[in-house]
C-alpha cells in the first residue's frame, strides 16, 4: 500500500474515531433538559434546552455508527473572541503575547455530584496557548435549576488580560419571544417591564459598585410564545447570582435565535489574570417552565429556599423596626416602649435601626459615625445588654442595625484610617450620603478584618442578638482602590465583591444561626449572590402600601415571599403621602414576610387590635406565604382595577389568596379572578382573614370545589360594609382556603 492510500485509512479511521468520541453532555433537572455536543478535539455547542427528553428523543440528538444527528447543533456553548470577529462573544482575552484570539477545543468532560446536584465539567483548551477554559454546569435534582459558569485559567508565561468573561451564553430561539425583566430607582424598585424582543442589542446592566438592584435587576425571564402569561406558556428565566456590576446582552441579528449572555459588567473592570490563578464567574441559574412566568418563579423559589437563601426553610418571625416610628430619635425609653408594642401585638422580634452609635461623633443624623460601632451612652446609657435583658422580659427577640461596609468622614474610622476608602489616588473624594459618607475599600483584608469584627464583637458580647439588619447606602462613586497596585487597579470592582464575599462567608461560618437581611437604601440588595448569606432583604425604603403592591409583584418573578420584608407604616405614608386605611396595608403587608415599620404609641386602640389580629393570622397562613407555591393570578401592571395572587401549600390543602383593588370609581365593573394552582378535585373551605365588614361575606365558610375556584374564582365585593363614617376607597380581601374531607 503506497503512503497515500495508507493515509487516506489512517484518516478515515480517525474520522471515524472522532465519530466515536463525539459526544454528548444530557444535563437535566426532574422536567428540563440541556443538551450539549461535545466532541473531543472539537467545538462545545449547545443542541437543546427545554422540556425534559425522553430516551427515544435524545437518540435524535446522538449520532450513532458515524450516522448524522436528526437534530443539529445550534451555536458555540461558550463563544470566544478572535476567530469570529463580528459575532458575540463570552469571552475575549489579549494573551501574554498580544494575541487576541481564542480557540477553544474540547479536551475532556466530567460529571460528578455535589450533594443532590449534578455537576458536569466540559474542559476546554486552545488549540494553540496554554489556556483553558472549564465550563461548568450544576443540575439540581429536587429543583428546575441548572447553574452555568465559568472557571479561567492558564500557565502563559505571564498575564494574560481577560476584556470579556461572561458567565454563560444561552442561544433562544426566535418566534415570539418576550423579555420581563425589572428595573426602578430608589423607593420605585422592582418594576415590570415586559417587551417583544426587536433585533439589535438589548443591554440590561448596572455599575453601582456596591448594590445592583435598584435600578434594573440581573435577573430576566424569556417568555417564547409571545406575550407574557403567567401560568401558561414556555418560559426560561435566568438569574445572575452576583452582588457586584452586572450585564446582560441580548444580541438580536439576522438568525434563527436570540444571543443572551450574562456576567460581570466588564466596563473599566479588565482583569489581568496571573499565571496558574483561577478566575471563577459568578453563576447564572437558568429554569425552564412550562407553566407560565409564576412557573419560572415558583421554581426559582423553590431553588432559593432549598439550596440558595440563609435559613430558607426556616419561617421568619414577625418584627417591628423602628426606623419610620423614630427614625434617628433612638433612646432607652423609647426602644423599650416599642418592645412592649410590638410584644402586645404578638410580634416576635424588634429591631433598632439607626441612630444608636458613635462616641466622639454620636449619630444623630446621616452626616456621621459610621465605622463607630459603639454604642452612645447618652441615648442608651444601660447599653444594649439592657435592651437585651428588657427584650427577653417581652418575650421577643432582638436585632440591631449596621452599615459596615461605609464610613464618614467625620468618624474616628476615618480619622484613624483615612487610607481604608475608596478613592482615587492624589484627588479628594466624591462624598455620598449625608455629604460626608465614604466607602470602605474591601479588597484590602485589613478592612475585611475590621467588617468581620464590627459583627463579631456584637456577638461576642451580646450572642442573644438574633437579627441584624446590614445596610449599604452608598455607590462607589470614585475609582480607586488604594490597597490594590497601581497596575491592577481596574480589579476593584470584582475585589469589592471577592472581599465582601470573604466577610460573609467568615461571619456565616462563625454564627450560622443568626438572622441577617440584606438592605441597601431599600431594595438595592436583592440578588441570588448575596442571599446565601442573608436571609431576608428590605424590598424597597418605600412603605406605600399601593405601590408596594406593583414593586413585590416585580420582585415574586424572582425571589420567594420568605425574603420579602414587607412593612406595615404609618399613614399618611412618608414616602408618597398618601392615605390608605390600615386593613389594606395589613394585607399587602400580609403577602410578604410580614413585618411593621411605625411608632405604636401613635397608633388607636382600635388599630393595635387589627394589627393584633392580622399578626394572629399570620401565624395560621405563615407556612403557606413563606413557604408556598406563587400563583398570580391578576397584574396590577394590566391596569384593570384589580391585583391578584395566591400562595398554595406544596401539599395543596390550603392556600392564600389575596385581592386589591387598585382603583376607585362608582359602577366600577372590575374582572372576576379565576384561581390557579389547587386541586381541582379537593374541596376547599373559604374564610376571609382581617375581616372588617359588619357582615361576613357570602361564600364565608362555604367549601368549592378546586376546579370552580379555578375555573370561575369568586365574586368579591368591590367595597367594604362597614359604617357610614369608615368608607374609602380602598378595598381588598385575604380569603384563606383550607381543604375539607
Ligand atoms: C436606609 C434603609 C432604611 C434605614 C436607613 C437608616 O435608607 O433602607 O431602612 O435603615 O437607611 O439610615
Amino acid at each position: 500500500m503506497d503512503f497515500k492510500k495508507r493515509m487516506k485509512l489512517l484518516f478515515g479511521a480517525l474520522l471515524l474515531l472522532g465519530n466515536l468520541f463525539a459526544q454528548n453532555v444530557h444535563v437535566s433537572t426532574p422536567h428540563t433538559s440541556l443538551v450539549l455536543s461535545a466532541p473531543q478535539g472539537g467545538e462545545l455547542r449547545y443542541m437543546y434546552y427545554g422540556h425534559k427528553l425522553s430516551e427515544s428523543d435524545f437518540s435524535n440528538f446522538e449520532i450513532v455508527g458515524g450516522k448524522q444527528r436528526v437534530v443539529k447543533t445550534i451555536a458555540a456553548a461558550y463563544p470566544a473572541y478572535g476567530m469570529n470577529c463580528p459575532t458575540e462573544s463570552a469571552l475575549a482575552v489579549k494573551h501574554t503575547d498580544g494575541n487576541m484570539t481564542l480557540q477553544l477545543e474540547v479536551v475532556k468532560t466530567l460529571e460528578k455530584q455535589d450533594g443532590n446536584a449534578t455537576v458536569n465539567v466540559i474542559e476546554l483548551k486552545d488549540k494553540l496557548y496554554p489556556f483553558f477554559v472549564n465550563v461548568c454546569y450544576k443540575a439540581y435534582q429536587d429543583v428546575d435549576i441548572i447553574e452555568v459558569w465559568t472557571e479561567v485559567f492558564h500557565q502563559e508565561k505571564e498575564t494574560v488580560v481577560l476584556n470579556q468573561f461572561a458567565s454563560a451564553y444561552l442561544p433562544i430561539r426566535r418566534g415570539d419571544v418576550w423579555l420581563s425583566h425589572l428595573y426602578g430607582s430608589w423607593a420605585n424598585e422592582g418594576q415590570l417591564s415586559q417587551e417583544a424582543l426587536a433585533p439589535g442589542m438589548k443591554i440590561i446592566k448596572n455599575k453601582d459598585g456596591v448594590r445592583n438592584s435598584h435600578t434594573s435587576h440581573a435577573e430576566v425571564m424569556f417568555s417564547l410564545d409571545g406575550k407574557p402569561q403567567e401560568n401558561t406558556g414556555r418560559v426560561i428565566g435566568a438569574a445572575l447570582c452576583y452582588s457586584g456590576n452586572y450585564e446582560l446582552r441580548i444580541d438580536t441579528r439576522d438568525d434563527e435565535y436570540h444571543h443572551f449572555f450574562a456576567g460581570i459588567n466588564e466596563e473599566n473592570s479588565n482583569y489581568s489574570l496571573k499565571k496558574d490563578e483561577l478566575f471563577c464567574t459568578p453563576h447564572l441559574a437558568l429554569t425552564y417552565s412550562d407553566e407560565g412566568l409564576s412557573g419560572s418563579s415558583r421554581n426559582f423559589h423553590r431553588w432559593a429556599r432549598l439550596h440558595k437563601l440563609a435559613h430558607g426553610s426556616t419561617l421568619r418571625k414577625i418584627l417591628l423596626n423602628s426606623w419610620e416610628g423614630v427614625y434617628f430619635d433612638i433612646h432607652q425609653v423609647g426602644m423599650d416602649q416599642m418592645m412592649a408594642d410590638i410584644s402586645s401585638m404578638g410580634g416576635e422580634l424588634f429591631v433598632m435601626d439607626d441612630g444608636w452609635f458613635g462616641d466622639k461623633y454620636p449619630r444623630n443624623s446621616d452626616n456621621s459615625s459610621l465605622g463607630d460601632w459603639a454604642v452612645d451612652k447618652k441615648k442608651l446609657p444601660d447599653g444594649i445588654g439592657s435592651l437585651l435583658a428588657n427584650a427577653e422580659k417581652h418575650g421577643i427577640k432582638f436585632g440591631i442595625w449596621i452599615e459596615p461596609e461605609m464610613t464618614n468622614i467625620a468618624s474616628e474610622l476615618y480619622e484613624q484610617h483615612p487610607d481604608w476608602i475608596i478613592k482615587a489616588s492624589d484627588r479628594e473624594p466624591v462624598l455620598g450620603r449625608g455629604g460626608t459618607q465614604v466607602v470602605l475599600d474591601l479588597a484590602n483584608p485589613a478592612v475585611q478584618n475590621f467588617i468581620f469584627k464590627i459583627v463579631d464583637d456584637l456577638m461576642t458580647a451580646y450572642p442573644a442578638i438574633d437579627y441584624i439588619k446590614w445596610d449599604a447606602n452608598m455607590s462607589i462613586m470614585n475609582h480607586g482602590s488604594q490597597y490594590l497596585t497601581k497596575d491592577n487597579q481596574s480589579h476593584m470592582y470584582i475585589e469589592f465583591h471577592r472581599g465582601f464575599e470573604k466577610v460573609c462567608q467568615r461571619i456565616r461560618t462563625k454564627y450560622p444561626d443568626l438572622t441577617i437581611q440584606a438592605c441597601a437604601s431599600g431594595g438595592g440588595r436583592a440578588n441570588y449572590g448575596i442571599l446565601p448569606y442573608f436571609d431576608e432583604f428590605w424590598v424597597s425604603d418605600n412603605t406605600d402600601a399601593l405601590q408596594r403592591i406593583y414593586m413585590q409583584w416585580g420582585t415574586s418573578y424572582f425571589f420567594p415571599a420568605i425574603a420579602m420584608e414587607s412593612h406595615i407604616s404609618a399613614t399618611p405614608n412618608h414616602q408618597t403621602f398618601r392615605a390608605i386605611p390600615l386593613k389594606y396595608r395589613v394585607d399587602v403587608a400580609m403577602s410578604g414576610r410580614l413585618g411593621m415599620e411605625i411608632q405604636p404609641k401613635n397608633m388607636t386602640e382600635e388599630e393595635k387590635t387589627l394589627c393584633k389580629n392580622a399578626i394572629t393570622e399570620y401565624k395560621v397562613i405563615r407556612p403557606i406565604v413563606q413557604l408556598g407555591d406563587i400563583y398570580r393570578l391578576m397584574s396590577p401592571y394590566d391596569k384593570l382595577g384589580v391585583a391578584s395572587l395566591m400562595y398554595v401549600a406544596p401539599e395543596k390543602d390550603k392556600a392564600v389568596f389575596y385581592w386589591w383593588k387598585t382603583e376607585h370609581f362608582v359602577n366600577q365593573h372590575l374582572p372576576r379572578v379565576r384561581m390557579a394552582g389547587l386541586c381541582p378535585d379537593k374541596q376547599y373551605k373559604v374564610h376571609e382573614l382581617n375581616r372588617i365588614d359588619n357582615t361576613p361575606l357570602s361564600f364565608e365558610g362555604r367549601f368549592f370545589s378546586g376546579v370552580y375556584l379555578m375555573a370561575n374564582g369568586l365574586e368579591i365585593p368591590y367595597n367594604h360594609r362597614v359604617d357610614y363614617q369608615k368608607q374609602n376607597d380602598y378595598s381588598s380581601r385575604v380569603l384563606y382556603l383550607e381543604e375539607v374531607e
